[in-house]
């Protein structure tokens, strides 16, 4: 394999996610950009395998009983010669902690708007994220074939609310029951789609220049078409390829999931304009080129059970250069170990492939022998550490009760392992040190899948006492202003894994107290890596 082969390997990649609010309509727009990409050929192929998920692998029964999706895993499908990677991720806020992990993982997001509900609570944060992480993100008004909100105002809002500039690529023509089609901005090109179907195949679609539309669209509809257009021209920013990638400008469009109108455009800037892999920083401040020859990659999910069969656990891995093979010998950045990559697999849903060859972008299964932990580095060359994958404040805490006290070692293992898979996080009261830890998660559903693993893979049952802290924040700064913290009763001052001091309280209104009266004190809502 040439560096020229690598490096058009690697160019052709698109590794995104997309994030929105619980019924805005994900795994809808998942599917047609499946079914528009050639990878299904009939919609409700993808629903029918969520319902059907028992006969392919019940390892997760929660997520059957709940009808919610735990686990994210990876959709791959070509389009227009680029190689997608999507990476799905969990649709209940229970878990959003697994979602704030995947976009470590990807180098965009579409975030999806239902264009009747603006920006909800739930993508508000994961596009908070995003920004955090300088991410493209493309935004998709979704639903127009029903009423919603006026396309202006809606950008308004958006663009207010997220601080973000917003840039339509094109603009709808009608909505509701009169929704028929968009029109390309770039070039005025009209495109007034045929419903077929119901959604579940490919629809047609007539297209030509704006001025010919007038004889398909009805006339109110062309002047309030009209109205608008000029409106956003003499408003509207130009789109600016280059703020797409940094992070600060997201291009629009708009469209129906369910009828399919408006999936094509979208998918074809997924294919065509979104970000290739990007190059990785070390912890030692080094950027590592997708196209560098030696191959390496970090670890952002850890699956365990995924076949209770075989009580396998699966490292999700994302290609971050070079040219992975299976059975590379690798070394593990943290500890200098070594493993060996023997049995590599893709991901179509919840069935697996081996996977021979992967590229930077890629995201692959490893079968985990229990040495890999989130955030782990493994690569071909010397040994590498990327920056980490950072761990979010969790919003609830219990402490743990073991109903067999015989079985404390057991327990204490599970807690190691689970916590080190990012099932929950692990605190520990230096009063009474790491006996008895308080565990924090993001989402209370999280404790239920502890307690069910524990049971299930340890042995160990288990019941929880919750605990009054609502609020998490790892502290940072002088030796005088953790020892306020120490000494005031409204706080409670725990260590993290790592011994890093973290601030417990059960409203963040004693925070703003600690700030005021302490100087120099940083209260991070994010791990500092
Ligand atoms: P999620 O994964 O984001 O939670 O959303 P999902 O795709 O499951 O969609 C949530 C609901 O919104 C579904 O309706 C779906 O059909 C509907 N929906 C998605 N896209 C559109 C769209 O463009 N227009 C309209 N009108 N509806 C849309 P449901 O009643 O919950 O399920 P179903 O019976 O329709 O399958």
């Amino acid at each position: 394999m040439s560096s020229q082969d690598l490096a058009k390997e690697a160019r052709r990649r698109r590794t995104f996610a997309i994030i929105s609010h619980p019924d805005a309509g994900k795994t809808t727009l998942t599917e047609k950009l499946l079914l528009y990409a050639n990878a299904i050929h009939l919609a409700g192929e993808v629903k029918s395998r969520k319902n059907s998920r028992s006969t392919i692998s019940d390892w997760m029964q929660m997520e059957q009983e709940r009808g919610i999706s735990i686990s994210s895993s990876v959709l791959q499908f070509d389009y227009l010669g680029s190689a997608l990677n999507l990476l799905d991720t969990p649709g209940h806020a229970d878990f959003s902690e697994d979602t704030y992990r995947t976009l470590a993982a990807v180098d965009s997001a579409v975030m999806l708007l239902d264009h009747a509900k603006g920006v909800e609570s739930r993508t508000l944060k994961l596009f908070e994220v995003c920004r955090m992480r300088e991410l493209p993100v493309i935004s998709f008004m979704n639903k127009l074939d029903r009423e919603g909100l006026e396309p202006l105002a809606l950008m308004d809002e958006v663009s207010e609310t997220l601080n973000l500039q917003v840039t339509p690529i094109n603009w709808p023509i009608g909505m509701g029951r009169e929704f028929m089609g968009v029109v390309r901005l770039s070039d005025k090109q009209v495109f007034l789609f045929e419903e077929s179907k119901r959604g579940s195949q490919v629809i047609d679609f007539k297209t030509m220049p704006l001025e010919e539309a007038i004889a398909d669209i009805p006339p109110r509809l062309y002047q309030t078409l009209e109205e608008e257009l000029e409106l956003l021209e003499m408003a509207g920013d130009p789109y600016d390829h280059q703020k797409f990638l940094n992070g600060e400008l997201s291009p629009v469009f708009w469209g129906s999931a369910k009828t399919n109108f408006g999936i094509q455009p979208l998918l074809e800037f997924l294919a065509e304009q979104t970000a290739p892999p990007a190059p990785r920083q070390t912890i030692d401040d080094n950027w590592i080129e997708p196209d560098e020859d030696k191959f390496s990659g970090f670890i952002f999910k850890i699956q365990a059970n995924m076949n209770p069969k075989h009580r396998d656990r699966i490292a999700f891995m994302r290609v971050v250069s070079g040219q992975f093979e299976r059975g590379i010998d690798t070394t593990i950045g943290r500890n200098g170990e070594k493993l060996r990559l023997s049995k590599p697999h893709s991901f179509m849903a919840q069935e697996r492939a081996i996977v021979e060859e992967a590229w930077p972008g890629d995201i692959v299964g490893l079968y985990d022998p229990g040495k890999l932990r989130i955030g782990d580095t493994v690569s071909a060359g010397k040994p590498l550490q990327y920056s980490g994958i950072p761990r979010f404040a969790p919003e609830h805490f219990v402490r743990v009760h073991l109903e067999d006290p015989l079985k404390r070692k057991q327990l204490d293992k599970g807690l190691e392992q689970l916590s080190l898979e990012g099932v929950i996080q692990l605190f520990f009261d230096p009063e009474i040190g790491r006996q008895a830890p308080y565990l924090g998660a993001v989402g209370q559903l999280q404790f239920e899948v502890l307690k069910q693993r524990l049971q299930n893979e340890y042995g160990t049952r288990v019941s929880f006492q919750s605990l009054p802290y609502q609020v998490c924040r790892w502290v940072e700064g002088p030796p005088e202003a953790v020892t306020w913290l120490e000494a005031r009763r409204d706080y409670k001052l725990v260590h993290d894994r790592n011994e890093q001091p973290v601030l417990l309280a059960d409203s963040v209104w004693p925070l703003q107290y600690a700030l005021n009266n302490t100087e120099g004190l940083v209260l991070h809502e994010i791990e500092p890596l």
